[in-house]
């Protein structure tokens, strides 16, 4: 008997995919920017009028560290499609350590993900400076475009958002 498995791609998780998602989707991101440096690098991107996603929602916060679990989930129960978390680059955190904290919890969170069938990659951890508008601009378009592969949120109740 033929193996009707063969040459399609394995899916490691049961995260919906790409072709599942209605033709005027657009994928929602929900941002938690650290106030001191990566939600004024987004600012400097607005000003700068950089590209990027108008699907993406900003939230400033006082520091990455500050980002509590619950928050995460909440807005990807609500309908966000992927959810950015930006903070200062690793020794510039205006609370010493906030990032360190974020670093650890975004990791946790990316396990807890993968055991509810949620692609880890709809969570996603950068540290981005005030300065770093193009980085800032790149990492959002990047990261819309892994949304676009995965598809919508499965888990999302409805869209909140
Ligand atoms: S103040 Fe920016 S990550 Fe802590």
């Amino acid at each position: 008997m033929a193996d009707s498995s063969k040459g399609k791609k394995k899916k490691t998780t049961d995260d919906a995919t790409g072709g599942d998602a209605p033709k005027d989707w657009n994928p929602r991101i929900v941002g938690f920017l650290c106030n001191w440096c990566s939600y004024t690098g987004a600012d400097l991107a607005g000003v700068s009028r950089l590209q990027y996603t108008p699907e993406f929602i900003p939230i400033r916060v006082m520091c990455s560290g500050s980002v509590d679990v619950a928050y995460i989930l909440k807005a990807l129960l609500e309908g966000a499609d992927g959810v950015l978390i930006g903070g200062c680059h690793l020794g510039d955190c205006h609370y010493l350590n906030g990032n360190y904290k974020a670093r650890r919890r975004v990791a946790v969170v990316k396990e807890v993900m993968e055991g509810v069938g949620l692609d880890p990659r709809r969570l996603h951890l950068e540290w981005i400076s005030a300065s770093e508008s193009g980085k800032f601009a790149k990492t959002v378009s990047t990261f819309d475009e892994t949304l676009r592969q995965l598809g919508p949120n499965p888990l999302a109740k409805e869209r909140l958002l």
